[in-house]
């Protein structure tokens, strides 16, 4: 019998326990949702200014999501793909490879971003293979990055305390640096920084003997790991170079970027000449209403695995009819509101708005992103770029400030703030201009109120 017994200090629950310290407070009980707003039990209203996690592209409480979902149950929620196809899977693949494009036809659905990347490395490996290239098994990425929990994953995640951690249990990857851009090492400026850490990719893929290679993934457009960081266009191009002249498959995670959170359908699309061979999307494809995560690679390719006795991999929940109905409707609704234009515009509006903060507030260090996909960076001193020391937990502080006020903001200390520290700030892409401005001004005030305890404590 569970010894567990419900108190005011753990009021959450085993479930938030299990994943809480034992000093943090408790998480509200969530009521409902509608749109870009959630409510508590308690009836506090809140923006949801990260989207959750940035999940949530096209808001909450969608009535054609919530129908789509409704009929595939009351149809059949759940077959194998061992048995049956389902016409679900088969118009999700069909639209998403429409908005993906040429070289990205195919699509094979799973339960999430981490069974995706899995699911991706897994494909590029096993292509490689059917090429008569069995030597090729390693794949490059990015320190730091975050490309999932599982351990495949923790392996080419680019996180030293995840490396610590799991790093006796996985087989580590060889990484490269991010190129940053608010801090560049001296005597660089943003670009030819960028040139420098795409050259190291050709670096190491010959230190670690091309033929071993297999891939390079990297998140184009960036999430929680580097505060929604894009390159200029050059390392783009440059990255896309070097992995034609090794054979290196380029994986781009779009994860957090892609179904039209960076004003495009892929985050990639931006830079057209620069398109990669395997794409792994997640999070806004069903935009949070189940789990839902995708690889979409050419139809070469997968026809090459086909002919030589198919994809050796899957999950019990891969491309589940449940699931597809509830993406292809949250597919549906994003491209039917064009959310795409809606999430340059919006995105566009934020970031005048942040800027113009940024000039007022000086622990607004640098605003950065691309569409609806952005992060504030918060230093100590904007002059210096001095970040905050660890013990002040300035990030859970202007979490907590913002929650306060109503605005929910994503973010945690990233690689013990090695690389500086950032909130996210990704509203849902349905979001319109009154709404934004009421985020935008959200975010002032929580910013004038940790000033204000900052110069309180050093007063
Ligand atoms: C860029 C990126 N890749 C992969 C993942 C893993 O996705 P999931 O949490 O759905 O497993 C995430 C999650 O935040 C992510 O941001």
């Amino acid at each position: 019998m569970s010894s567990f017994r419900a108190t005011p200090q753990n009021a959450g629950g085993p479930v938030q326990l299990f994943y809480q310290a034992v000093d943090d407070k408790p998480c509200p009980i969530i009521s409902h949702g509608k749109g870009i707003y959630l409510w508590d039990t308690a009836g506090k209203k809140y923006i949801d200014g990260s989207s959750g996690p940035i999940a949530v592209n096209i808001g909450h409480g969608n009535q054609r999501v919530i129908d789509a979902a409704a009929k595939q149950m009351q149809e059949v929620a759940y077959v194998s793909r061992n048995f049956f196809q389902s016409q679900a899977n088969i118009d999700l693949a069909n639209l998403v490879a429409e908005h993906t494009g040429a070289g990205l036809e195919r699509a094979f659905f799973v339960s999430g971003g981490s069974e995706a990347i899995e699911s991706a490395l897994k494909l590029a490996r096993q292509y490689a293979v059917t090429q008569g290239q069995e030597s090729r098994w390693k794949v490059i990425s990015r320190d730091p990055s975050y490309h999932g929990a599982t351990l495949g994953a923790v392996a080419i995640t680019g996180d030293f305390i995840s490396a610590d951690l799991y790093g006796p249990m996985i087989q580590p990857m060889p990484k490269i640096s991010t190129p940053f851009s608010y801090r560049v090492p001296e005597g660089h400026t943003v670009e030819s920084y960028a040139l420098e850490c795409a050259d190291a990719l050709e670096t190491k893929i010959q230190e670690e003997g091309p033929e071993t290679v297999l891939a390079f993934i990297f998140e184009p457009v960036g999430g929680l790991a580097t505060g929604a960081l894009a390159a200029p266009e050059a390392y783009y191009q440059r990255v896309r170079e070097i992995c034609n002249k090794y054979g290196v498959l380029l994986i781009h995670d779009e994860v957090m970027s892609g179904v039209g959170r960076c004003g495009h359908f892929l985050a990639s699309q931006h830079w057209p000449n620069s398109q990669p061979d395997i794409v792994v999307l997640a999070k806004g494809l069903a935009s949070g209403y189940t789990p839902l995560g995708a690889v979409i690679a050419s139809a070469e390719m997968v026809d090459s695995i086909s002919a030589s006795g198919g994809f050796n991999h899957g999950f019990t929940y891969s491309s589940n009819p449940l699931s597809c109905a509830v993406g292809l409707a949250a597919v549906q609704e994003f491209l039917d509101h064009d959310l795409s234009q809606n999430a340059l515009a919006m995105g566009a509006r934020l970031k005048t708005h942040l800027q113009d903060i940024q000039q007022r507030r000086r622990v607004l260090g640098d605003v950065r992103g691309l569409g609806l996909l952005m992060a504030i960076e918060i230093v100590s001193d904007a002059a210096t770029k001095s970040t905050f020391p660890a013990h002040t937990r300035a990030i859970p502080r202007l979490v907590e400030i913002a929650m306060q006020k109503g605005l929910l903001l994503y973010s945690r200390r990233t690689a013990e703030g090695r690389f500086g520290e950032w909130l996210m700030v990704a509203p849902p892409l349905i979001i319109n201009s009154q709404q934004v401005d009421e985020m935008a001004a959200i975010i002032d005030d929580t910013l004038a109120v940790f000033e204000a305890e900052v110069a309180g404590e050093n007063s």
